[in-house]
C-alpha cells in the first residue's frame, strides 16, 4: 500500500484496504474479484457518460494522433481549445470569456485570483475578501480549501482563512426557526448576509462564492426566495457573484446550469466535472465581458496576464469537452434530465414516510434521502453496497446522481436498491 489516500482516514484505511476498482462499463464499476457495481453518484458527482464512453475514447485517440498537445502561452493556442471557449460562452448564461484549468479546485483558485485582480485593476484593493458558506466544498487548493466550509477541510493545513467571511447554509430542513417559513429563512439568510458585509466594510469584499446547489455539504437545494434574496444583498454592496457550477453545470439540476435552475445571475462561473464527463482532468472559469474588460487594463500595464498552468486548455480535453458537448445537446439534456429525474422522484417520495426518514429531495438529477442519524445513513450505505449501489453518505444523507445515461429502468433497479436498504436498516 503505497498511496496516501484523499479523503480517508489512514488508520482506517490500512485496516481495510479499499476496494479495488478493476473496469467499468456503461453506469456499472468492477471489482478486482470480478464483483459489479452500480456507481448511482457517478462516481464523484462526475461520470455523466458513464465509465467506457466510446465516442470520448475515439475523440481522444483521434485527438492524440493529431495534436497530444499544446499551451495557450505567449501567442500560441491549439486551435480546438479556442473552439471550445466559443461554445461553451455561447452556452453559460451572460459568460464572455473563458480560463482552463486542469481541476475543480484549481478554477475556485483562479476565480478567486480574478475577482482580486479585477478589483485591483479598479483601483479597489482593498476588496480582497471572499464571502463563503458553511457547508460548501469548493475544492483542495490553499484559497479553494480556505473557502470549503468544513471543518475537517481546515484542521492542520494552515490555510488563508483570515480571507474568508464565513454565512450560513441555506439548510432550511436543519437551520429553520420552528415555525419559520421557507421564504423568511431565505430572508433571514440574507439579513445575516447583509449584516455580514455591513460589519466587515464592502470595501474590504471581493465576491461571494456559492454552490448553486450544495454537493459535498450534503445536496442542499436552496429554499424558497434564497438566490434573489442573497443577489439583492451582493449587488446592493457592488460584490461580484461566483457560481461554482463544478457539480451542477451541464445538467445535473435540469437546466444546462444550475444557475439557471435556481435564477443565479453571476458574474463569474467555474465548470469541471460533467465539462469532459471527467475522462480527462479539465476545468473552466467563465466571466463576464465586464469581468475581462475590467482586468484587462491592468493585465496590459503590467504586460501579461501573470496566471497559467501548463495543462490548461489541453487539446486533447477540448476534444472530449467538444464531444461531450454534442452528446449533451443530441440528448436534448434538459428534456433528458426531466425524464430521469421524475424516475428518481417517484422512486423517492414513497420512502418520505418511513420511520428514521427526516426528508427526501431531488431537483433534476441531484438528489437526496437524509436520516434523522448518520449511523442509519452508513448502515444504508452498506447494504445498498451489498445489493451492488454504491450511494454517497455524508453525514445522515445519502447522495442520488445518477450518471446521465441511465436507463429509466436502471433507475428503478437503483431506487429499489434504495428502498430495500433504508428498509432493512429502519427494520
Ligand atoms: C462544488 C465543487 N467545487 C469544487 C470542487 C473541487 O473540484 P476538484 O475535486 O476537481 O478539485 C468540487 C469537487 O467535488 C465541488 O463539488
Amino acid at each position: 500500500m503505497a498511496q496516501l489516500y484523499p479523503f480517508n482516514d489512514p488508520v482506517t484505511v490500512e485496516q481495510t484496504p479499499p476496494l479495488q476498482i478493476a473496469g467499468g462499463d456503461g453506469i456499472h464499476v468492477r471489482d478486482a474479484e470480478g464483483r459489479s457495481y452500480i456507481d448511482a453518484v457517478s462516481a464523484l458527482w462526475c461520470t455523466s457518460l458513464g465509465f467506457a464512453p466510446e465516442r470520448l475514447t475515439q475523440a481522444m485517440a483521434d485527438q492524440m494522433a493529431t495534436l497530444a498537445y499544446y499551451h495557450s502561452f505567449m501567442g500560441r493556442t491549439p486551435a480546438l481549445t479556442d473552439r471550445l471557449s466559443a461554445r461553451l460562452v455561447a452556452r453559460m448564461p451572460g459568460m464572455a470569456r473563458v480560463f482552463y484549468g486542469t481541476s475543480g479546485s484549481e478554477a475556485v483558485e483562479t476565480a478567486a485570483k480574478i475577482v482580486r485582480y479585477y478589483w485591483a485593476a479598479k483601483g479597489q484593493d482593498a476588496r480582497q475578501r471572499i464571502i463563503a458558506r458553511d457547508g460548501a466544498y469548493h475544492g483542495s487548493g490553499q484559497m479553494s480549501a480556505a473557502l470549503t466550509g468544513l471543518d475537517y477541510c481546515h484542521t492542520g493545513f494552515s490555510l488563508p482563512l483570515s480571507a474568508v467571511l464565513r454565512t450560513g447554509r441555506p439548510h432550511y430542513l436543519r437551520d429553520a426557526e420552528p415555525g419559520e417559513s421557507e421564504a423568511a429563512f431565505s430572508r433571514r439568510r440574507a439579513q445575516e448576509l447583509d449584516a455580514l458585509i455591513r460589519r466587515e466594510d464592502p470595501g474590504t469584499i471581493a465576491a461571494f462564492i456559492g454552490e448553486p446547489a450544495m454537493g459535498a455539504g450534503g445536496v442542499i437545494l436552496p429554499p424558497d426566495g434564497y438566490w434573489d434574496a442573497v443577489q439583492e444583498v451582493l449587488s446592493r454592496h457592488g460584490i461580484l457573484l461566483i457560481a461554482d457550477e463544478i457539480i451542477c453545470g451541464f445538467g445535473r439540476t435540469g437546466q444546462w446550469f444550475g444557475s439557471e435552475t435556481f435564477g443565479l445571475r453571476p458574474d463569474l462561473m467555474t465548470v469541471a466535472k460533467q465539462l469532459t464527463a471527467s475522462v480527462f482532468p479539465m476545468s473552466a472559469v467563465a466571466m463576464r465581458a465586464e469581468i475581462y474588460e475590467g482586468l484587462k487594463p491592468l493585465a496590459h500595464a503590467v504586460g501579461t496576464f501573470g496566471h497559467g498552468v501548463t495543462y490548461g486548455g489541453h487539446p486533447v480535453g477540448a476534444a472530449v469537452a467538444l464531444e461531450c458537448l454534442d452528446i449533451y445537446e443530441e440528448m436534448d439534456l434538459p428534456a433528458h434530465i426531466a425524464r430521469l429525474g421524475a424516475r428518481i422522484e417517484a422512486g423517492l417520495a414513497p420512502l418520505k414516510q418511513t420511520p428514521g426518514v427526516l426528508d427526501v429531495r431531488c431537483r433534476g438529477m441531484l438528489a437526496a434521502l437524509e436520516c434523522d442519524t448518520a449511523p442509519q445513513a452508513q448502515a444504508i450505505g452498506q447494504e445498498a453496497v451489498a445489493r451492488g449501489v454504491f450511494f454517497r453518505i455524508i453525514g445522515p444523507v445519502v447522495a442520488i446522481a445518477p450518471p446521465y445515461i441511465c436507463t429509466e429502468d436502471e433507475i428503478d433497479q437503483i431506487m429499489a436498491v434504495l428502498a430495500a436498504s433504508v428498509a432493512a436498516v429502519v427494520r
